[in-house]
């Protein structure tokens, strides 16, 4: 099992309820924050303490920052472990203009001096505590690999992580991560670390399957998954289980999917306004139906919430749940090898020009 200090991770970026609902699906070992500004966080604006909320379940906790800033990167990382952090990550790969107009995120990866002496302070005013950690693309410009060179510093400060995700930040969420590139990247960490120092590959991993390929290409300690976790947190249980006995024989039923569905709503409900709570499920939903095999009247009638029907959740998916009978529910409504059908489908037809996103 892949570790880093003391922490056993299996990342991912989302809010409390979401990380709730991640690790009672299980197999999530690490989970993160999303990205943090160290302002919000020293203010202490309604927005980010809200990114911030963890409980005691939700443990062990990364906390990512993103910033370029030392004193204030200090600051904020004195904060975060003081509040619940069990790793520090530093964000080296958002390439949101938000976040890069600030020579934050990917931005960091064109001024490679100045991000290792952040890397430096973090390490020196936390690094007793906890591991610092740093997440990064292949490099800014399209065809640019430079983190390898920059990985290779980070470890140099003491830097206990690195993960890779497989883009320059000019290709933002376009094409396909290279796993090439992660190679040398995993390659250039473990030269520079002595084998001691993970890194973790990360993009485009949408099922168990795309996991095993990733490793095996890349020589990769670990896997982090995002975007593939939005739509089945229990995609972290049934990964686990591919890679450690290569099959998937436990992957949740229709009604296991439905009651952790059901979780993830209480959870939002039990801490956001339930105006909050529907606007998210509504959200959700579409990409919940994609594990769910037919259920055009659930996504129908949550659709149709509104504030008011706050309340009625459990109602709306017990309809479902009596529509489409109990053998239905037993079932794995769509196992794994039928996600990829799916996905491989929706990358031709958005090669050709056709039909709406998987
Ligand atoms: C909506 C959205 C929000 C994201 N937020 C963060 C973030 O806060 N911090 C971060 O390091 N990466 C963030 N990412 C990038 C993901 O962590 C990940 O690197 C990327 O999506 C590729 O992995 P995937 O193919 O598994 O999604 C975000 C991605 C998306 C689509």
């Amino acid at each position: 099992m892949l570790q880093i200090g003391p922490v056993k991770p299996v990342a991912g970026h989302c809010d409390l309820p979401f990380r709730l609902t991640a690790r009672a699906a299980g197999s999530v070992g690490l989970a993160f924050t999303d990205l943090l500004c160290p302002h919000g966080i020293l203010k202490q604006n309604i927005q980010t303490q809200w990114l911030t909320a963890t409980d005691p379940l939700d443990h062990p906790l990364g906390m990512q920052l993103y910033g370029n800033d030392p004193d204030l990167m200090a600051a904020a990382a004195l904060w975060s472990v003081d509040h619940g952090a069990t790793t520090l990550d530093i964000n080296m790969g958002c390439p949101v203009d938000k976040v890069t107009k600030t020579f934050a995120g990917s931005m960091m990866l064109c001024t490679p001096d100045h991000t290792v002496a952040v890397a430096r302070r973090l390490v020196q005013t936390v690094g007793d505590r906890v591991p610092v950690t740093a997440k990064l693309r292949l490099g800014y410009h399209d065809c640019e690999l430079t983190a390898p060179s920059l990985a290779r510093r980070l470890i140099d400060v003491g830097i206990a992580c690195i993960t890779i995700h497989g883009r320059t930040a000019a290709m933002r969420f376009k094409g396909r991560a290279c796993l090439d590139g992660i190679a040398a990247v995993v390659e250039a960490v473990h030269e520079a670390g002595g084998g001691k120092v993970p890194c973790i590959g990360n993009g485009d991993v949408q099922t168990p399957f795309d996991a095993r390929r990733m490793l095996d290409h890349t020589g990769c300690d670990g896997i982090m998954i995002a975007r593939g976790a939005l739509s089945a947190p229990w995609i972290f249980r049934d990964t686990h289980e591919f890679l450690t006995t290569g099959r998937i024989d436990h992957s949740p039923t229709l009604r296991q999917r439905l009651d952790l569905i059901k979780l993830h709503y209480h959870h939002m409900l039990r801490l956001r306004e339930p105006r909050r709570a529907v606007n998210r499920i509504r959200q959700l939903i579409t990409g919940y139906g994609t594990h769910l095999g037919p259920c055009k009247p659930l996504k129908q009638a949550v659709l149709a919430m509104t504030e008011t029907d706050a309340g009625r959740f459990d109602e709306i998916v017990e309809t479902f749940a009596q529509q489409v009978g109990d053998e239905a529910l037993a079932r794995v409504p769509v196992t794994w090898e039928q996600r990829a059908v799916q996905l491989a489908e929706g990358i031709k037809s958005r090669a050709e020009g056709i039909g709406p996103r998987a």
